[in-house]
């Protein structure tokens, strides 16, 4: 009785793993992909509102705030691009970002060399403006093709 409660365990398993199979590694199920990248664009969006808050004059500006934003968003930047194994189709999706990987990289590549320019940037509100605005543009130029708005 006891054999064949393991061996029925061992089939679970066993089973659990080859439906998990097509998801990479990192997340258990297609839905989890989902979830985790659609939290990091949250998370990237509200301190990009943030910055565009002060760029605008609607928040006084706080170099202090301003770089702990850019930060956060420059780490974010780098988050979301695992999160999109084969099949993990969502209604947030325009087109399949696996369907041309090296088109979907290189715009999330952009947004990288953009990002990676922010916290610098935000030392100062004159330089902070331009900079926002070329990474809100390599934001668009993403979501232009692949994001269902
Ligand atoms: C390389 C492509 C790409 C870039 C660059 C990109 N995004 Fe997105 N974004 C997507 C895709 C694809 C989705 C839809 C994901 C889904 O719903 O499955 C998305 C969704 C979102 C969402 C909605 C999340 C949700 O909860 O449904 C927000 C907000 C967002 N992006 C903000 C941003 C901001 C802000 C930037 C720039 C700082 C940015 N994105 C840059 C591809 C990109």
């Amino acid at each position: 009785m006891k054999k064949k409660q393991s061996l029925l365990c061992c089939a679970v398993i066993a089973a659990a793993v080859l439906a998990a199979a097509p998801v990479r590694a990192q997340f258990a199920k297609a839905e989890d992909a989902v979830k985790y990248r659609q939290a990091v664009y949250t998370v990237m969006a509200n301190h990009m509102g943030r910055l565009a808050a002060m760029a605008k004059g609607e928040r006084p500006f706080d170099a202090a705030a301003a770089q702990a934003s850019a930060r956060v968003i420059e780490t974010m930047s780098h988050l979301p691009w695992e999160a999109f194994p084969a099949g993990s189709t969502s209604k947030g999706l325009k087109a399949e970002p696996w369907a041309d990987a090296a088109d979907y990289k290189a715009r999330a590549d952009r947004l990288q060399g953009e990002t990676a320019k922010l916290p610098a940037a935000a030392a100062s509100l004159e330089t902070l403006r331009p900079q926002l605005g070329a990474t809100g543009a390599a934001c668009k130029n993403c979501h232009d093709k692949y994001r269902n708005i």
